[in-house]
């Protein structure tokens, strides 16, 4: 939320605290994908970059694809134009969002069987799938896995820039704790995550 929006909430409670429940009933039937690709379009037709920048962010965090980021914009050109679908792009590519880039649209994802889960071992572990590899911190019953591939610009983060849990890609530093997948250290994003599942005690991921 802005600064501003925070100030208007302190001095005029009982004015704002109606539009911000209203916000919050009125989309409590979406799940968080579809919300924030809805957040994302209204940043397009309002043309606000900042708000833009932070809603695609936050599309991508909840699990979207940016084939569905752009499909969604697409499917929208009736209302939005295509100057603002331009205008949109041109914030993207300058971004260098390694999820947009030509190379890396289009993959479909699958079901990979990763490894049984009692060879899973407690705390963080890198293991292989098909030419690539994923960080996977286990505590007890808490499993979260993470991408190798930077999200600044997919460089690969090997297993030699791992200290404790502390992973720095080797190409502009930017530091993530795989406690949280948080980027707390140059960068602004955070590693993304990969969705998994666990069917006859063994461990699969989406991707
Ligand atoms: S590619 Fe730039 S920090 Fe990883």
């Amino acid at each position: 939320m802005s600064d501003a929006l925070n100030y208007l909430l302190e001095v005029r409670k009982n004015a704002m605290g109606p539009y911000f429940e209203f916000m919050k009933e009125g989309g409590k039937h979406l799940d968080r994908k579809t919300r924030s690709l809805l957040s994302v379009i209204t940043k397009v037709d309002s043309q606000t970059e900042a708000g833009f920048k932070q809603y695609l962010k936050r599309a991508l965090q909840a699990g979207n694809q940016a084939d569905e980021i752009l499909d969604a914009m697409l499917v929208c050109m009736p209302t939005l134009g295509l100057s603002k679908i331009i205008w949109a792009i041109d914030i993207i590519q300058k971004m260098e969002l390694s999820e947009f880039k030509p190379e890396n649209l289009g993959k479909k994802k699958q079901w990979i069987k990763l490894t049984p889960l009692d060879e899973l071992n407690e705390g963080i572990s890198c293991l292989g799938y098909d030419n690539r590899f994923c960080y996977i911190n286990k505590r007890e019953q808490e499993i979260c896995i993470y991408d190798n591939q930077c999200p600044h610009q997919a460089t690969d983060i090997p297993v030699s820039a791992l200290n404790e849990t502390v992973l720095t890609c080797p190409k502009h530093n930017w530091k993530f704790d795989l406690e949280t997948g948080d980027c707390i250290e140059v960068g602004d994003r955070p590693l993304n995550q990969i969705r998994f599942k666990l069917e006859n005690n063994y461990l699969y991921i989406y991707n």
